[in-house]
């Protein structure tokens, strides 16, 4: 088998199936709401996108709590639309992958009903049974991630404790049973022979825990505000030490039926995650979060050094990967501005690494105000009003300036509500202005094509004043600057010597300049990116 390693080179684009587009009057997305919007897939020029679950699921935790891996949710659609979609997908060139939500399953699979209907059933142990202290009291301490309070669940007919990470309703599975394992895997087969391109593994760091099940350690500095999962240090319950059989175990199954994709969700330090890629045998791409964390100071300084940092860490052969946001983050508009946002999607695009765009970060689409009542995240619902609530990131695309967006007919209430100031963030409106955010994304997704240095080449930080990070990216053909300036102030820049009296303006964030030959000094206006090519030497591919 050869692996081509297609994924290296592409932008994955995620959609958050349930707020892209609704096309049977529902006000939730589904499945052909996607095929309707492939044209936009197309001109945006993204290479694979990832699809959040469509699996049937009694949606506890919104599509991560399945009750059939093998099939597709009535809400979303039927399984031979998704076989549509990824035919047609595949048609444009556009690889696909899904979500595989390994840790979990609902409490609603007929496997979990199987497990809990007596201790003697086969798959009793393809979850996670035990019994009480000889006080009575929860095997240990683990605390469920959405609420603080045990992990554990009393079942009062087998007179056991069940143990789940997230929700009551999503027992984690025993992925150190034979059986549970083997189903697991043939829940991947499914979808390989179905044709998508990889896997993207939900919370992978939980297939497995701790043999012994010890207590976790208590976090002393924990206080009221802060997340109630934090109260402890998830030593035990996640990324054990040998998770890392679990990984390659993945990575070797998924070697043998082909030339697929694995990611892995971690949200660890890059020090933790760049162990994930193994010595190329356990994941493709461990998902760096670095970029999208809520704590994260946008500065120049603390960016460039988490870059630094992230490429002096990864192991040979290991391969970066970037992302400003998902559906469990605050939208990246929100957290950094408008105006910064611009500059996020230049460094995003031009980092060397595989970069995941959040569908609706194209044109800077911002975090939703949820009233509530109508706040539909369990985790918000179990920890209100500390900021952990998602609701407010996965509001429906925004496709024009009518009733609900184009997300769905106006007469219809969509399942959550559109962000208020759509007016000029839809892609209508913007497609329409040629300066505008989506035409900025648009442009660097077709320089990335042009320039197979923004794809593959080298990266080499420059020197440069302390509000702005400036790189290279270079190979035998090409060499790039890119300059980008994190504050609202004007800024200058003495060009490294061998840039001077010979570099151009590719593209600018402003999307107002474009060409010319700059001296010595590059200026940039507040919140300005720029990506710079030299006269000679960068010549885009055929
Ligand atoms: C992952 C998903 C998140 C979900 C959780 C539990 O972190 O990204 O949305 O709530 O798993 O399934
Ligand atoms: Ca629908």
């Amino acid at each position: 088998m050869s692996y081509s390693c297609w994924w290296k080179s592409a932008v994955i684009y995620q959609i958050y199936l349930r707020s892209f587009q609704d096309t049977n009057g529902d006000g939730i997305g589904d499945i052909p709401g996607i095929i309707q919007r492939l044209d936009y897939l197309e001109w945006l020029g993204i290479d694979v996108v990832w699809i959040t679950p469509f699996y049937p699921s009694p949606m506890a935790d919104f599509g991560y709590d399945i009750s059939d891996y093998q099939g597709v949710d009535p809400t979303f659609g039927k399984l031979a639309d998704l076989d549509y979609l990824i035919q047609l997908l595949h048609d444009r060139n556009i690889k696909v992958i899904v979500d595989f939500v390994a840790a979990h399953t609902s409490d609603q699979h007929s496997w979990f009903i199987e497990s809990r209907s007596s201790r003697s059933h086969p798959k009793r142990d393809w979850y996670i049974w035990k019994d009480p202290t000889p006080e009575g009291n929860p095997p240990n301490n683990w605390i469920g991630r959405f609420d603080g309070l045990s992990a554990w669940e009393w079942d009062a007919k087998t007179e056991q404790y069940y143990l789940h990470s997230f929700l009551k309703e999503q027992p984690d599975i025993n992925w150190r049973n034979p059986g549970a394992k083997q189903a697991m895997l043939d829940v991947l087969d499914f979808w390989l022979q179905r044709g998508v391109d990889g896997f993207r593994v939900d919370a992978a760091y939980r297939a497995y825990k701790d043999p012994q099940f010890r207590d976790n350690p208590v976090n002393p500095n924990w206080h009221p505000g802060m997340e109630p999962s934090d109260l402890l240090f998830e030593v035990f319950s996640k990324n054990v030490p040998d998770i890392h059989d679990f990984n390659s175990m993945l990575r070797k199954f998924v070697d043998q039926q082909g030339d697929y994709l694995l990611i892995a969700e971690l949200y660890k330090s890059l020090e933790e995650i760049v162990k994930h890629y193994g010595a190329n045998d356990e994941f493709h791409l461990p998902l760096n979060s670095e970029l999208m964390s809520s704590d994260l100071t946008w500065s120049a300084e603390t960016i460039r050094e988490i870059v630094e940092r992230y490429e002096h860490l990864l192991p040979e052969d290991a391969w970066p990967n970037w992302s400003l946001g998902n559906h469990d983050k605050h939208r990246v508009a929100s957290r950094i501005g408008g105006e910064q946002a611009k500059v996020g999607m230049m460094l995003l695009l031009t980092l060397r690494g595989t970069p995941t765009i959040y569908y609706g970060d194209e044109l800077g689409m911002e975090d939703a105000w949820v009233p509530s009542e109508h706040i539909q995240d369990p985790w918000e619902k179990k920890a209100p009003g500390i900021g952990v609530g998602r609701d407010p990131e996965r509001t429906p695309m925004l496709w024009d300036s009518s009733a609900n967006a184009g997300f769905c007919a106006s007469s219809v209430h969509p399942w959550l509500p559109i962000t208020y100031d759509y007016d000029g963030i839809n892609v209508e409106v913007q497609k329409k202005k040629s300066r505008s955010f989506l035409w900025l994304t648009q442009s660097l997704l077709t320089l990335r094509k042009q320039y197979p240095v923004l794809q593959l080449g080298q990266y080499v930080s420059l020197y440069a004043p302390s509000q702005l990070f400036c790189y290279r990216r270079f190979n035998e053909d090409s060499d790039l600057v890119i300059a980008l300036n994190f504050s609202s102030e004007y800024q200058e820049w003495i060009l490294p010597e061998e840039f001077r009296n010979q570099s151009t303006i590719l593209i600018s964030t402003f999307m107002d300049r474009q060409g010319g030959q700059l001296g010595n000094i590059l200026q940039l206006r507040g919140n300005e990116g720029i990506v710079l090519g030299s006269v000679s030497r960068s010549s885009p591919s055929q």
